[in-house]
């Protein structure tokens, strides 16, 4: 096979995972999350932030910990919370945490995130600045053990 014929698929492929990953709205980093590790093994249901139906997924950094209970996890580990609407089954909303170095030393360097769909089925919003996330860092300080995840899902 010629070389540019290779390149040409290469490109197309690269091009349609592009065109697929924006298509949801997501930054990149985490556009391709429903390939990720989920936690749950059934819709969680569990009260909590949330009382809604819940799925979470988390990336394979993350899961090397999840795996090994032990803690801290490393960074670049990220945790994506689904929340779907129990009357239509849409995914509404994704909270995320992603442990990026040194941006929140005093609260294990965790960044928060909240995506909320548009009319149009793309995510909207982005990863905070930790003075907006100080809803989301006061209660998850309750997991501080778990290095500030609740993992309260893994064996349902
Ligand atoms: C009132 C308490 C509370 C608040 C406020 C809260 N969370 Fe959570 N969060 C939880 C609990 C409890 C879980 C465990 C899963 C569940 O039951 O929903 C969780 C799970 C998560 C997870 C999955 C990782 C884990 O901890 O196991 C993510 C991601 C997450 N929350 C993001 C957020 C973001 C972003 C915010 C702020 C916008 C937020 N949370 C605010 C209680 C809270």
């Amino acid at each position: 096979m010629h070389k540019w014929y290779i390149g040409l698929i290469v490109g197309v492929i690269g091009f349609v995972s592009l065109a697929l990953g924006a298509q949801n709205g997501l930054p990149d980093e985490i556009a391709s999350y429903l390939s990720w590790h989920r936690g749950n093994s059934q819709k969680s249901f569990e009260e909590s932030a949330h009382p809604v139906a819940k799925d979470i997924y988390f990336n394979d950094t993350a899961a090397e910990t999840v795996m090994a209970q032990s803690f801290p996890h490393a960074e670049g580990s990220t945790f994506l919370k689904e929340r779907t609407d129990p009357e239509t089954l849409m995914v509404t909303t994704i909270y995320g945490m992603r442990k990026v170095a040194n941006f929140d030393p005093a609260n294990g360097d965790w960044q928060y995130a909240v995506f909320e769909r548009a009319d149009d089925g793309k995510f909207l919003g982005d990863w905070m600045e930790a003075s907006s996330a100080t809803m989301c860092i006061g209660c998850h300080t309750g997991a501080k053990d778990k290095d500030y995840t609740f993992l309260s899902y893994l064996d349902n």
